[in-house]
Protein backbone atom coordinates (compact mmCIF):
# COMPACT_ATOMS: atom_id res chain seq x y z
CA UNK A 1 0.00 0.00 0.00
CA UNK A 2 0.97 3.70 -0.46
CA UNK A 3 -0.33 5.96 2.29
CA UNK A 4 -0.16 9.56 2.90
CA UNK A 5 0.57 10.69 6.08
CA UNK A 6 0.06 13.92 8.11
CA UNK A 7 1.96 14.00 10.94
CA UNK A 8 2.33 16.48 13.83
CA UNK A 9 6.19 17.83 13.99
CA UNK A 10 6.65 19.81 16.95
CA UNK A 11 10.59 20.51 18.37
CA UNK A 12 9.78 20.97 21.78
CA UNK A 13 6.59 22.42 24.12
CA UNK A 14 7.92 26.09 23.92
CA UNK A 15 7.30 26.13 20.23
CA UNK A 16 4.17 25.87 17.91
CA UNK A 17 3.57 22.53 15.95
CA UNK A 18 2.64 22.06 12.51
CA UNK A 19 1.23 18.85 10.62
CA UNK A 20 3.53 17.93 8.08
CA UNK A 21 3.03 15.81 4.75
CA UNK A 22 4.63 12.23 4.26
CA UNK A 23 4.19 9.27 2.23
CA UNK A 24 4.64 5.80 3.24
CA UNK A 25 5.76 3.21 0.76
CA UNK A 26 5.11 -0.49 0.16
CA UNK A 27 3.39 -0.67 3.32
CA UNK A 28 2.62 -4.24 4.27
CA UNK A 29 -1.31 -5.00 5.63
CA UNK A 30 0.80 -6.98 7.96
CA UNK A 31 2.42 -4.35 9.24
CA UNK A 32 1.67 -3.00 13.00
CA UNK A 33 0.79 0.80 12.90
CA UNK A 34 4.53 1.46 14.86
CA UNK A 35 6.07 -0.53 12.07
CA UNK A 36 4.94 1.23 9.59
CA UNK A 37 6.25 4.63 11.34
CA UNK A 38 9.50 2.57 11.68
CA UNK A 39 10.04 2.19 8.58
CA UNK A 40 8.52 5.82 7.68
CA UNK A 41 11.94 6.87 10.45
CA UNK A 42 14.58 4.87 9.13
CA UNK A 43 13.50 6.55 5.26
CA UNK A 44 14.01 10.17 6.95
CA UNK A 45 17.12 8.76 9.12
CA UNK A 46 18.57 7.47 5.32
CA UNK A 47 17.78 10.97 3.90
CA UNK A 48 19.86 12.82 6.66
CA UNK A 49 16.45 14.16 8.36
CA UNK A 50 15.01 14.68 12.11
CA UNK A 51 13.24 11.29 12.90
CA UNK A 52 9.98 11.28 14.43
CA UNK A 53 9.66 10.98 18.36
CA UNK A 54 6.75 9.00 18.98
CA UNK A 55 6.10 6.97 22.42
CA UNK A 56 5.83 2.91 22.33
CA UNK A 57 7.61 0.29 24.75
CA UNK A 58 6.11 -3.42 24.93
CA UNK A 59 4.11 -3.50 21.47
CA UNK A 60 1.52 -5.62 22.55
CA UNK A 61 -0.81 -3.45 24.67
CA UNK A 62 0.49 -3.74 27.96
CA UNK A 63 2.66 -1.09 29.17
CA UNK A 64 0.28 2.35 28.28
CA UNK A 65 3.49 4.13 26.11
CA UNK A 66 1.72 4.43 23.08
CA UNK A 67 -0.43 7.43 22.45
CA UNK A 68 -1.52 8.43 19.14
CA UNK A 69 -4.29 10.16 18.00
CA UNK A 70 -5.10 8.57 14.32
CA UNK A 71 -7.68 9.92 12.53
CA UNK A 72 -8.98 11.59 15.33
CA UNK A 73 -9.15 9.18 17.35
CA UNK A 74 -6.91 8.19 20.04
CA UNK A 75 -5.73 4.52 19.65
CA UNK A 76 -7.10 4.69 16.21
CA UNK A 77 -10.56 3.21 14.69
CA UNK A 78 -10.54 -0.34 16.50
CA UNK A 79 -12.23 -0.47 19.73
CA UNK A 80 -10.03 -2.11 22.83
CA UNK A 81 -7.19 -1.82 20.80
CA UNK A 82 -4.29 0.13 21.65
CA UNK A 83 -2.50 1.79 18.62
CA UNK A 84 0.89 -0.48 18.80
CA UNK A 85 -1.54 -3.88 18.18
CA UNK A 86 -3.55 -1.72 14.71
CA UNK A 87 -2.63 -3.32 11.84
CA UNK A 88 -2.55 -1.47 8.46
CA UNK A 89 -4.99 -3.98 7.12
CA UNK A 90 -7.13 -1.76 8.91
CA UNK A 91 -6.07 1.03 6.13
CA UNK A 92 -6.56 1.23 2.33
CA UNK A 93 -4.20 1.78 -0.01
CA UNK A 94 -3.96 5.68 -1.32
CA UNK A 95 -5.57 6.70 2.27
CA UNK A 96 -4.42 10.00 3.99
CA UNK A 97 -3.53 8.78 7.81
CA UNK A 98 -3.63 12.05 10.29
CA UNK A 99 -1.27 11.35 13.22
CA UNK A 100 -1.35 13.51 16.09
CA UNK A 101 -0.31 13.48 19.52
CA UNK A 102 -2.96 13.22 22.90
CA UNK A 103 -3.98 17.07 23.43
CA UNK A 104 -4.82 18.13 26.96
CA UNK A 105 -3.40 20.74 28.78
CA UNK A 106 -1.86 18.22 31.50
CA UNK A 107 -0.27 16.57 29.13
CA UNK A 108 2.25 18.86 27.24
CA UNK A 109 3.75 18.11 24.02
CA UNK A 110 7.55 16.64 24.58
CA UNK A 111 8.34 16.20 20.74
CA UNK A 112 6.31 15.70 17.85
CA UNK A 113 4.18 13.00 19.00
CA UNK A 114 5.09 12.46 22.52
CA UNK A 115 4.21 13.92 25.42
CA UNK A 116 4.78 14.14 29.44
CA UNK A 117 1.84 11.81 31.31
CA UNK A 118 3.77 12.49 34.36
CA UNK A 119 1.04 14.15 35.83
CA UNK A 120 -0.38 10.38 36.16
CA UNK A 121 2.15 9.66 37.96
CA UNK A 122 1.63 12.10 40.81
CA UNK A 123 -1.88 11.21 40.82
CA UNK A 124 -1.00 7.68 41.55
CA UNK A 125 2.05 9.59 43.85
CA UNK A 126 -0.43 10.81 46.00
CA UNK A 127 -2.87 8.08 46.38
CA UNK A 128 -3.33 5.51 44.07
CA UNK A 129 -1.22 2.58 46.45
CA UNK A 130 -2.10 0.55 49.62
CA UNK A 131 0.36 1.38 52.41
CA UNK A 132 -0.69 -1.16 55.33
CA UNK A 133 0.82 -4.74 55.28
CA UNK A 134 -0.75 -6.63 53.00
CA UNK A 135 1.39 -10.04 53.67
CA UNK A 136 2.22 -11.92 50.56
CA UNK A 137 0.59 -13.48 47.56
CA UNK A 138 -0.64 -16.44 49.82
CA UNK A 139 -2.04 -14.20 52.30
CA UNK A 140 -4.22 -12.29 49.72
CA UNK A 141 -5.49 -15.46 48.71
CA UNK A 142 -7.06 -16.79 52.20
CA UNK A 143 -8.89 -13.85 52.46
CA UNK A 144 -12.20 -14.75 51.12
CA UNK A 145 -13.91 -12.13 48.58
CA UNK A 146 -17.11 -12.57 46.68
CA UNK A 147 -16.11 -13.65 43.08
CA UNK A 148 -18.42 -10.17 41.44
CA UNK A 149 -15.98 -8.51 43.58
CA UNK A 150 -12.59 -10.01 42.76
CA UNK A 151 -13.55 -9.98 38.79
CA UNK A 152 -14.86 -6.25 39.36
CA UNK A 153 -11.25 -4.88 40.75
CA UNK A 154 -9.44 -7.42 38.18
CA UNK A 155 -11.57 -5.30 35.52
CA UNK A 156 -10.83 -2.10 36.98
CA UNK A 157 -7.02 -3.26 37.19
CA UNK A 158 -6.57 -3.78 33.49
CA UNK A 159 -6.42 0.12 33.31
CA UNK A 160 -2.42 0.95 31.32
CA UNK A 161 -2.22 4.08 32.02
CA UNK A 162 -2.17 4.85 28.35
CA UNK A 163 -4.11 8.44 28.63
CA UNK A 164 -6.21 7.99 25.84
CA UNK A 165 -9.17 8.62 27.88
CA UNK A 166 -7.97 12.65 28.62
CA UNK A 167 -7.36 12.85 25.17
CA UNK A 168 -10.81 12.02 23.98
CA UNK A 169 -12.61 14.05 26.73
CA UNK A 170 -13.26 17.45 25.78
CA UNK A 171 -12.77 18.71 29.18
CA UNK A 172 -9.58 16.47 29.43
CA UNK A 173 -10.88 14.78 32.62
CA UNK A 174 -8.81 12.43 33.95
CA UNK A 175 -11.63 10.58 35.66
CA UNK A 176 -11.63 7.39 34.05
CA UNK A 177 -8.38 6.74 34.79
CA UNK A 178 -8.62 7.87 38.38
CA UNK A 179 -11.78 6.00 38.66
CA UNK A 180 -10.40 2.70 37.79
CA UNK A 181 -7.39 2.86 40.16
CA UNK A 182 -9.78 3.77 43.02
CA UNK A 183 -12.26 1.23 42.10
CA UNK A 184 -9.49 -1.43 41.70
CA UNK A 185 -8.07 -0.18 44.93
CA UNK A 186 -10.96 0.17 47.08
CA UNK A 187 -13.29 -2.78 46.51
CA UNK A 188 -10.64 -5.69 47.86
CA UNK A 189 -10.82 -5.12 51.58
CA UNK A 190 -6.74 -4.65 51.76
CA UNK A 191 -7.47 -1.02 49.94
CA UNK A 192 -10.57 -0.24 51.93
CA UNK A 193 -8.27 1.09 55.16
CA UNK A 194 -7.20 3.85 52.64
CA UNK A 195 -10.18 4.52 50.83
CA UNK A 196 -11.58 8.02 51.72
CA UNK A 197 -8.30 9.38 52.41
CA UNK A 198 -7.14 7.75 48.74
CA UNK A 199 -9.90 9.67 46.74
CA UNK A 200 -9.58 12.71 48.01
CA UNK A 201 -5.73 13.29 47.23
CA UNK A 202 -5.88 11.99 43.94
CA UNK A 203 -8.99 13.79 42.74
CA UNK A 204 -7.47 16.64 44.92
CA UNK A 205 -4.14 16.09 42.83
CA UNK A 206 -6.22 15.96 39.21
CA UNK A 207 -7.10 19.40 40.10
CA UNK A 208 -3.95 20.81 40.88
CA UNK A 209 -2.22 19.02 37.42
CA UNK A 210 -5.39 20.63 34.96
CA UNK A 211 -7.37 17.64 34.64
CA UNK A 212 -11.25 19.09 33.91
CA UNK A 213 -14.12 17.60 35.51
CA UNK A 214 -16.69 14.73 34.07
CA UNK A 215 -19.58 15.99 32.16
CA UNK A 216 -20.64 12.39 31.61
CA UNK A 217 -20.49 12.08 27.62
CA UNK A 218 -18.05 8.59 27.40
CA UNK A 219 -15.84 9.29 24.81
CA UNK A 220 -13.33 7.51 27.72
CA UNK A 221 -15.13 4.54 27.26
CA UNK A 222 -15.56 4.63 23.73
CA UNK A 223 -11.88 4.89 23.24
CA UNK A 224 -10.05 2.82 26.08
CA UNK A 225 -8.27 0.38 25.11
CA UNK A 226 -8.91 -2.24 28.03
CA UNK A 227 -12.67 -1.21 27.79
CA UNK A 228 -12.85 0.31 31.02
CA UNK A 229 -16.10 0.63 31.93
CA UNK A 230 -17.72 4.41 32.91
CA UNK A 231 -19.74 2.92 35.77
CA UNK A 232 -16.30 3.13 37.42
CA UNK A 233 -16.44 7.08 37.33
CA UNK A 234 -20.00 7.03 39.66
CA UNK A 235 -18.28 4.60 42.31
CA UNK A 236 -15.58 7.06 42.37
CA UNK A 237 -18.06 9.53 42.86
CA UNK A 238 -19.16 7.83 45.85
CA UNK A 239 -16.35 7.70 47.61
CA UNK A 240 -15.70 10.88 46.96
CA UNK A 241 -18.92 11.97 48.37
CA UNK A 242 -18.39 9.60 51.44
CA UNK A 243 -15.22 10.80 52.17
CA UNK A 244 -16.44 14.50 51.70
CA UNK A 245 -19.39 13.68 54.42
CA UNK A 246 -16.64 11.78 56.68
CA UNK A 247 -14.38 15.08 56.50
CA UNK A 248 -11.53 12.47 55.01
CA UNK A 249 -8.18 14.11 54.34
S1 LIG B 1 -8.89 4.19 31.72
FE1 LIG B 1 -8.44 3.27 29.70
S2 LIG B 1 -7.91 5.02 28.38
FE2 LIG B 1 -7.77 5.74 30.51
S3 LIG B 1 -5.63 5.46 31.11
FE3 LIG B 1 -6.73 3.57 31.72
S4 LIG B 1 -6.49 2.18 29.97
FE4 LIG B 1 -5.95 4.23 29.20
S1 LIG C 1 3.56 0.13 23.38
FE1 LIG C 1 2.89 -0.83 25.26
S2 LIG C 1 0.74 -0.62 25.16
FE2 LIG C 1 1.36 0.12 23.22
Amino acid sequence: MRLNLKIWRQANAATSGRLVDYVADHVSPDMSFLEMLDVVNEGLIKKGEDAIAFDSDCREGICGMCSLVVNGIPHGPDRGTTVCQLHMRRFKDGDTITIEPWRAKAFPVVKDLVVDRSAFDRIITAGGYISVNTGGAPDGNTIPIPKNIVEAAMDSAACIGCGACVAACKNASAHLFMSAKISHLSLLPQGKIERYRRVVAMIEQADTEGFGSCSNEGECEAVCPKEIPISNIARMTREYMRAMWIGAK
